[in-house]
C-alpha cells in the first residue's frame, strides 16, 4: 500500500493526500452519523486527468474507490466501509463553472462545484437554475447527479435527470468519457449520461456537467397554508394545479410534529398562524419579470381552499424577508429533527392518490411497534414523496435504535403493497441496498448486475453501495 501511496501522491501532490486520522474524520462519517467508516486515504484531485491518473493508480492496486462531492447525502454512499481499504477520492476541489451560455440555456461546471454556486453562476446571466435542496449551500453537482437529486422544485421542473444534458467522466478502467454535450437532441444510441445519473458512484467518476439553465423567475407568491389532513392537501393540489398552472413551483407539505421541532430547535423560527393545525403546505408559485398577477392566483387558490373546507388558514408571504421566513419552517426540519435526537429516516413515493390512506394507515401501525414513536412526516407531496422520518418517544433514544429494524420494514412493505418505491430522491446507498434488492424482481436486479458488471468488472467502484454484495 505504501506504493499506492506514492502513486496518489504523485498524481495529485503531497498536499492533496489525506492519511493523518484528523484530517481524514470528516470525510469517513456521513451526515446522519449513522455510517462511520476507515479510509486508506482521502486523495483530493484538481482536474480530470489527476482523476484519471488516481483511478489508474488504485485500480492497480486493487484498491476501492468512494467518490465524495458535498458529503451530505442521507443513505451513506459517500463514505467508506470499515474496511480501511478504500480510498475516498473527494471532488472537493474542482470547482469552476466552466461556461455558461444564456442563450443555449446551458452551463458547464466541474462536477465539484456547490449547487448555490451553479445557482449562482445561472442568475449571473440572468437565468435560473432551478434545483433547491436544503443542503443546497454543500452538496456538489457530482453528488447531485450520483445520487438523482429532487428538491422543492421538482414539480415544476424534474429530478436531476431532467436538468442534465451532457456527462464527462472517469470510467473506472481510468478512461476519460467525454460527452460534455449540450445538444437537446441527440438520438444516436443508448443514453450513456442518464446511465451515470443515479448511479451514486458505482460506475465511474462524474468530472464534469452540462446542464439546463431556464428564465429567471424573479417573481414569487408564497404561502403557509393550514390543511385539516393529508387528504385535503393532495385535493388543494389539484386546485392549485388547476388554477396556477405551470406557476405552480413548490408544494411540500410538513405536520404538526414537524412545525413543533423546528419552533423549539430553530432560533427565530415563528409559527406565522395563530391557531395549530395537524398538517401544513408551503405553496410557490414563481414567474419571470414580465409576468403579473402571481398574488391574484394564489389568493384565488386559497380562496377556494378556504372556501371547500380544504384549507383553514393561511399567511402569505407580503416581503422578501417574509417568504425566507416560510422556507426556513420547511427547510429547518432535518437539521432540527438531528438536533432532537435519534431519526429514522424514511424518503418514500406513492401514487398521489394513495398517499392519505397510506398515511392514516401507517401512523397506528407504527405505534403498536414502539407506543410514542413520532412521526415526523414531511415532504415534496406534489411529487407523492414524503419523507416520513420517525423520531424516538421523547427521551427513549435507544427504543427507537432497537426497534429501527421492524420499523423500517413494516414502512417498506406497506410502500412495496401500494406499488411505490422505497427511495423517492436520496438514492440506496449502504443504508437501502439490500432492502431495495429484496423488493425488486429478479430480473430487474439480473440487469442491474448486469450493468454493474460491464462498466466495473473489478467491482472496485463503491463496493456495497446500491447493488448489494
Ligand atoms: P455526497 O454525499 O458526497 O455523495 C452522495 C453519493 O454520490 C455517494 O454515493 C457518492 O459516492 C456519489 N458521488 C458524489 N460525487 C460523485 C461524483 N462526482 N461522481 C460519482 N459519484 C459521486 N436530497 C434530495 O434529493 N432532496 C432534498 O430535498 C434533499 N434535502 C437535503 C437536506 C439536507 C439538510 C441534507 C443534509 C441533505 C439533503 N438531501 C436532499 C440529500 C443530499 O444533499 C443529496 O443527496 C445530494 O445530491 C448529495 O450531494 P453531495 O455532493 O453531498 O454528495
Ligand atoms: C428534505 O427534503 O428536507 C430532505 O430530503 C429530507 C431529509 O432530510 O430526510
Ligand atoms: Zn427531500
Amino acid at each position: 500500500m505504501t506504493d499506492l501511496l506514492e502513486q496518489l501522491r504523485a498524481a495529485v501532490g503531497d498536499a492533496h493526500v489525506l492519511t493523518d486520522p484528523e484530517d481524514v474524520a470528516a470525510y469517513v462519517v456521513d451526515w446522519t452519523g449513522v455510517h462511520t467508516g476507515r479510509a486508506l486515504a482521502v486523495v483530493r484531485p484538481g482536474s480530470t486527468d489527476e482523476v484519471a491518473a488516481v483511478v489508474r493508480a488504485c485500480r492497480g492496486a486493487r484498491a476501492p474507490i468512494v467518490p465524495q462531492g458535498g458529503n451530505t447525502g442521507l443513505v451513506g454512499g459517500g463514505v467508506p466501509d470499515g474496511s480501511g481499504s478504500q480510498v475516498v477520492l473527494s471532488l472537493g476541489r474542482m470547482r469552476t463553472v466552466r461556461a455558461v451560455d444564456p442563450v443555449a440555456g446551458t452551463v458547464t461546471v466541474d462536477a465539484g462545484v456547490v449547487l448555490a454556486d451553479v445557482q449562482a453562476a445561472a442568475e449571473a446571466a440572468g437565468r435560473l437554475f432551478p434545483m433547491s435542496l436544503g443542503s443546497e449551500g454543500s452538496c456538489t453537482i457530482g453528488g447531485n447527479l450520483a445520487t438523482n437529486a429532487g428538491g422543492t422544485a421538482v414539480l415544476r421542473y424534474g429530478m436531476t435527470r431532467e436538468l442534465v444534458l451532457g456527462l464527462e467522466v472517469v470510467l473506472p478502467d481510468g478512461r476519460v468519457w467525454d460527452g460534455l454535450r449540450g445538444l437537446r437532441k441527440d438520438n444516436t444510441g443508448y443514453d450513456l449520461t442518464q446511465l451515470f445519473v443515479g448511479s451514486e458512484g458505482t460506475l465511474g467518476v462524474i468530472t464534469g456537467a452540462v446542464l439546463r439553465l431556464f428564465p429567471a423567475t424573479p417573481r414569487h407568491a408564497t404561502a403557509w397554508v393550514a390543511v385539516p389532513d393529508v387528504a385535503a392537501a393532495v385535493a388543494l393540489l389539484a386546485v392549485a394545479q388547476e388554477r396556477a398552472g405551470a406557476h405552480l413551483t413548490t408544494f411540500e407539505i410538513a405536520n404538526r410534529q414537524a412545525l413543533d421541532l423546528v419552533l423549539a430547535h430553530l432560533p427565530g423560527a415563528v409559527d406565522p398562524l395563530d391557531e395549530p393545525s395537524d398538517w401544513y403546505v408551503l405553496v410557490e408559485l414563481a414567474a419571470t419579470e414580465a409576468d403579473h398577477g402571481l398574488d391574484d392566483t394564489l389568493e384565488a387558490v386559497l380562496g377556494e381552499a378556504v372556501e371547500t373546507g380544504l384549507a383553514t388558514d393561511a399567511a402569505i408571504a407580503g416581503s422578501r424577508a417574509q417568504r425566507s421566513a416560510l422556507w426556513s419552517l420547511r427547510e429547518g426540519i432535518s437539521e432540527v429533527q438531528k438536533v432532537e435526537g435519534a431519526t429514522l429516516k424514511h424518503d418514500v413515493t406513492l401514487p398521489i392518490a394513495d398517499l392519505a390512506a397510506w398515511t392514516d394507515a401507517m401512523g397506528p401501525r407504527l405505534q403498536q411497534i414502539l407506543p410514542g414513536v413520532r412521526p415526523v412526516t414531511y415532504g415534496h407531496v406534489g411529487d407523492g414523496n414524503l419523507h416520513y422520518n420517525l423520531n424516538a418517544p421523547v427521551g427513549r433514544d435507544d427504543d427507537l435504535r432497537a426497534a429501527a429494524a421492524q420499523l423500517s420494514t413494516a414502512i417498506y412493505d406497506a410502500v412495496a403493497a401500494a406499488d411505490g418505491s422505497i427511495s423517492a430522491e436520496h438514492g440506496l446507498g449502504r443504508t437501502k441496498a439490500a432492502a431495495a434488492a429484496s423488493y425488486k424482481s429478479d430480473v430487474e436486479v439480473d440487469l442491474m448486475w448486469a450493468v454493474k458488471r460491464a462498466l466495473d468488472p473489478e467491482g472496485l467502484m463503491s463496493p456495497g453501495v446500491l447493488v448489494p454484495d
